[in-house]
């Protein structure tokens, strides 16, 4: 998979893409992460990426010039599976998007600013608008990265058997069942009798039905 990002602050993508898991999904090429500065395609002299909005308003617009021009070029390059802008307006992020665009093979992903971008921008390139949540970020940045990593590590083979997605929460719609590492007893709280058991099948019925009961508590949505 390649995916594109398109930015005003490449820094903030940095390392939260070049560590850990995403990082060796790199190595091992998985996935190529290219972050393009929408500033390197600004032709103003100044090399603005914004300017005051039409009618009036507090807040700056991100021009459609140098995103526009940055965009052209990538996409005469190749063809992209999804043009998706991170934004507080669109669609919530869930784990069935996630997987669904795990298996593509040319991502890109435009970060907003300030008030956003040119309505234009939308209305002629972006296929697909994601929000991570229900509250407002101070650019798309943080967004993407959170995008990139729950689509990244759907990848076969970046995650290994240890940490493979299949039994994330969220997969089937139950969250995870809580777990434990040694020592069996800390501060007085011991480790479920279970689970040193050592008898996988009842070990398996427990943990299915504390992935039950946590999910209700305290996601009943989930099974709505
Ligand atoms: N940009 C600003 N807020 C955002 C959010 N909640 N999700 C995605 N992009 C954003």
């Amino acid at each position: 998979m390649r995916i594109d990002i398109l930015t005003i602050l490449p820094k903030l993508l940095e390392s939260p893409l070049n560590d850990s898991i995403m990082k060796r999904a790199q190595e091992k090429g998985h996935v190529e992460i290219h972050i393009h500065n929408i500033r390197d395609y600004s032709t103003h002299r100044q090399k603005s990426v914004d300017d005051y909005q039409y009618g009036g308003g507090a807040g700056m617009v991100m021009l459609c010039q140098p995103i526009a021009d940055c965009i052209d070029k990538l996409k005469a390059e190749r063809k992209y599976d999804e043009i998706i802008y991170m934004t507080p307006d669109g669609e919530i992020l869930e784990q069935t998007t996630c997987n669904t665009l795990s298996t593509s093979q040319n991502l890109l992903i435009l970060c907003g600013h300030y008030k956003g971008v040119d309505q234009r921008i939308r209305d002629i390139y972006v296929t697909k608008e994601i929000s991570i949540g229900s509250y407002v970020l101070s650019g798309g940045e943080l967004g993407a990265a959170v995008l990139v990593d729950s689509i990244v590590r759907l990848i076969p083979g970046v995650l290994n058997d240890e940490t493979s997605a299949l039994t994330d929460s969220f997969q089937d719609d139950l969250l995870a069942p809580p777990v434990y590492t040694r020592p069996d007893d800390f501060k007085g709280h011991k480790v479920p009798e279970i689970l040193l058991s050592g008898d996988s099948k009842k070990i398996d019925e427990w943990r299915n039905e504390q992935a039950i009961k946590r999910t209700a508590e305290r996601r009943p949505d989930l099974n709505e």
